[in-house]
């Protein structure tokens, strides 16, 4: 079977963890085998990676933090992500670099160009198949992690409402761009619509038909 890449993208609260977890169980009950995973915090590299860009308590320089997402993804990439894909594993990964290049590019103000290169020089190049963007506004979202975890937001959640903003717009502007590579669903949906539209998308490619 030929290995795919498809990675989810959007804010904190968009639902990504729900939605990944539910077409695991529909690719596995058709006998796709699928690697979840997620950036950053992939490997036991990157958990000990992650711990330091999401919860570190200092300032942590916008330049750091760009090589710290970059380092965790560079090691992501070679030794867990095209291994699998290699093998015909469908990987179903949670961000990936537009999530760099929305957050620190665009919102951090490092720049797009520059964080896109890094990222893709970090990753050797591996573009994904497919991207599902789950758009939401951000109050709702925000609202969702509250409810979920009881405001404990880590160091990126804990930046202003207009941080976010800027990043669901770049996300979109991203999405704008690249139409063959994006589907952009609604999360504001419910669970079972924002499924069934991901479904219509993922099928195709890794050559499930349901008509
Ligand atoms: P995520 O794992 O989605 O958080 P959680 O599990 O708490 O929902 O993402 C962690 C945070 O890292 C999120 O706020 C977005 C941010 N992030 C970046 O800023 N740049 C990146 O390249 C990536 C991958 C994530």
């Amino acid at each position: 079977m030929t290995g795919r890449f498809i990675t989810l993208e959007g804010g904190d609260g968009a639902g990504k963890t729900t939605q990944a977890e539910l077409l695991t169980a529909w690719l596995e009950e058709r006998g796709r085998t699928v690697v979840r995973t997620r950036e950053p915090g992939g490997t036991d590299l990157g958990v000990r990676i992650r711990e330091i860009v999401l919860h570190e308590r200092g300032h942590v320089a916008p330049r750091a933090e760009a090589l710290l997402y970059a380092a965790d993804r560079a090691h992501h990439v070679e030794t867990l992500v095209r291994p699998a894909i290699a093998r015909g594993d469908v990987v179903l990964q949670d961000r990936y670099i537009d999530s760099s290049v929305a957050y620190q590019g665009v919102a951090r103000g490092l720049g797009a160009e520059q964080i896109r290169s890094l990222s893709e020089w970090a990753a050797d190049g591996l573009a994904p198949d497919l991207t599902i963007l789950l758009d939401l506004d951000v109050a709702v979202g925000r609202a969702r992690v509250a409810a979920a975890r009881g405001d404990t937001f880590d160091r990126l959640e804990s930046e202003a409402e207009a941080f976010h903003e800027t990043v669901r717009q770049a996300f979109l502007d991203m999405a704008a761009a690249e139409p063959r590579r994006f589907l952009v669903v609604d999360a504001g949906a419910s669970a079972p619509e924002v499924q069934r539209a991901i479904r219509s998308a993922v099928g195709p490619l890794v050559g499930i038909d349901e008509g």
